[in-house]
C-alpha cells in the first residue's frame, strides 16, 4: 500500500497542546486521515512497538518517553505517503529539521520530537496494524 503511512503525535506534542495544529498541518499537507485514536501506551506496548530498536542505546529512554503520556495514532493516505510525510515532518533531530516542518515547529529534542512517521511501506503496514483492527481502518 504505497499510498499509506502511519503516524503518532508523541506525548510531548500532545501535552504541549499541539495536537490540533499538527493535525491541521497533516490535512493541509494533502493527507487524508483514514484511522485515528487517542491512547496512553504502557511501557510494555511502547517496547513492543519499538522492538526493532531494542538493541539501540536510546531504547530504554524512548520506551519511557513514549509511555509518559497520551498519544494520537493515525493512518494517513496520500500518493507517495511515506516519503511525502517524512518531508512534512522533517529530520528526526529537530535541530536538523527544515524550517516549517512539523518537527522544526513543535519538537524539543531527538526523543521529544513531536511525531513519528513510518520509514517504509512495509513498516507503515506493520505499524498501522499494531494499533488498528481491520474493523477500525478503511
Ligand atoms: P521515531 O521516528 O519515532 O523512531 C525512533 C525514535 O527514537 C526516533 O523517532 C527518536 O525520537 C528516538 N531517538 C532517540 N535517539 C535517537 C537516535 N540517535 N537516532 C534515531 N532515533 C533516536
Amino acid at each position: 500500500e504505497t499510498n499509506k503511512t502511519f503516524t503518532m503525535i508523541k506525548p510531548d506534542a500532545v501535552a504541549n497542546g499541539h495536537t490540533g495544529a499538527i493535525l491541521d498541518q497533516i490535512i493541509k499537507g494533502g493527507f487524508k486521515i483514514t484511522a485515528m485514536k487517542y491512547l496512553w501506551l504502557t511501557p510494555e506496548k511502547a517496547g513492543q512497538f519499538y522492538a526493532v530498536h531494542a538493541a539501540r542505546p536510546f531504547y530504554n529512554d524512548l520506551v519511557a518517553f513514549m509511555s509518559s503520556g497520551p498519544i494520537v495514532a493515525a493512518i494517513l493516505e496520500k500518493d507517495n505517503a511515506v516519503e511525502d510525510f517524512r518531508k512534512l515532518i522533517g529530520a528526526t533531530d529537530p535541530a536538523k529539521a527544515e524550517p516549517g516542518t512539523i518537527r522544526n515547529l513543535f519538537a524539543k529534542s531527538i526523543d521529544a520530537n513531536a511525531v513519528h512517521g513510518s520509514d517504509s511501506d512495509e513498516n507503515a503496514k506493520i505499524e498501522g496494524d499494531f494499533y488498528f483492527s481491520a474493523f477500525e481502518k478503511f
